[in-house]
């Protein structure tokens, strides 16, 4: 063996990096001419309301970053800023309101809400056709009995990312540590979907380090800086990393410790640049969804006359 190959076989593998920033681009770039045919067919354009009660600067460049990707892909974003001390009775007449505004493809309301404000109602009461968040019961029950509906933006993201790097998973154990509404059981649905056979993992989970090494799919969305490290990892796994955590310095880092994750696994999503970018992605493309099947549902109905 050449002393080159040799300095090779002794250097540590490194996992390839999924670039979530390219995939969103290339998902955006779709929906952008989705909307350009739309709009030249219908003479209509989408658009998405957009919720904001308090003053959180978090959920404020959230959605500073959301109104941006709606106007690079031809989404109008409507923005509703109610204070802090908004009562439920006003929340609830402005989701009827949008509701019944035709001119509204997608409706969110930025999560969370002012302590006092009840999540659960206002997620029930946005029409499940304008749920672009896709956290509506009804679309979840959907995605539990495999029939169409909106799909929550962050797990649809991930999906698009596996299948883009060509990631299988048929037969293969996903492991999703983390079991919220919003991220963990969709996701494990979608992966099911797919025949993974999938674990769910969370806080009671004995030996979690064990469990996650069985996996070939990791996705980690605990919500905890840096928690998921080399330990947890088979080699060669692919491993998707969904969390956002800000550190005391303010750097941003996920639920896996990057650099410890990146000598075992086969391919890793960094932070940022990966699952974040994707879950906006994936807010244009169920917003776009949104305004076809609304204006399909419209033509039928004229017809029906
Ligand atoms: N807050 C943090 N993430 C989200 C999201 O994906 N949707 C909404 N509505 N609120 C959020």
């Amino acid at each position: 063996m050449s002393k080159a190959n040799t300095a090779n076989t002794a250097r540590a593998a490194t996992a390839q990096i999924i670039d979530g920033r390219m995939i969103a681009a290339l998902v955006k770039s779709d929906v952008r001419l989705l909307i350009e045919r739309f709009k030249l067919e219908t003479g209509a354009s989408p658009s998405l309301a957009m919720v904001l009660v308090g003053d959180d600067p978090a959920s404020q460049s959230y959605v500073r970053m959301k109104e941006r990707d709606c106007e690079q892909v031809g989404i109008i974003a409507r923005d509703y800023r109610l204070p802090a001390d908004t009562s439920q009775e006003h929340l609830n007449a402005l989701i009827d309101e949008l509701n019944a505004d035709a001119g509204v493809s997608g409706i969110l309301v930025q999560m969370p809400l002012p302590a006092g404000l009840d999540e659960e109602a206002v997620v029930e009461r946005i029409d499940p056709a304008k749920d672009v968040d896709g956290f509506h019961p009804t679309n979840l029950g959907r995605l539990l009995r495999g029939q169409p509906g909106m799909r929550p933006c962050t797990p649809a993201g991930v999906m698009v990312l596996l299948d883009q790097y060509g990631i299988e998973l048929e037969g293969k154990h996903a492991v999703v540590v983390g079991r919220s509404n919003i991220v963990g059981k969709p996701q494990a649905f979608l992966l099911l979907e797919r025949n993974a056979t999938v674990t769910i993992c969370h806080s009671r989970t004995r030996d979690l380090p064990a469990v996650c090494r069985q996996a070939d799919v990791l996705v980690a969305a605990v919500g905890r800086p840096q928690m998921i490290d080399a330990s947890y990892i088979k080699p060669g796994a692919t491993v998707i990393d969904v969390g956002i955590n800000r550190t005391e310095d303010g750097t941003l880092v996920g639920d896996v410790d990057f650099e410890s994750a990146l000598s075992v696994a086969g391919a890793i999503t960094p932070v940022p640049g990966g699952v974040g970018v994707m879950t906006r992605a994936c807010l244009m493309r169920n917003t776009i969804d949104a305004c076809v099947a609304q204006e399909a549902a419209r033509k039928s109905a004229r017809l029906m006359k």
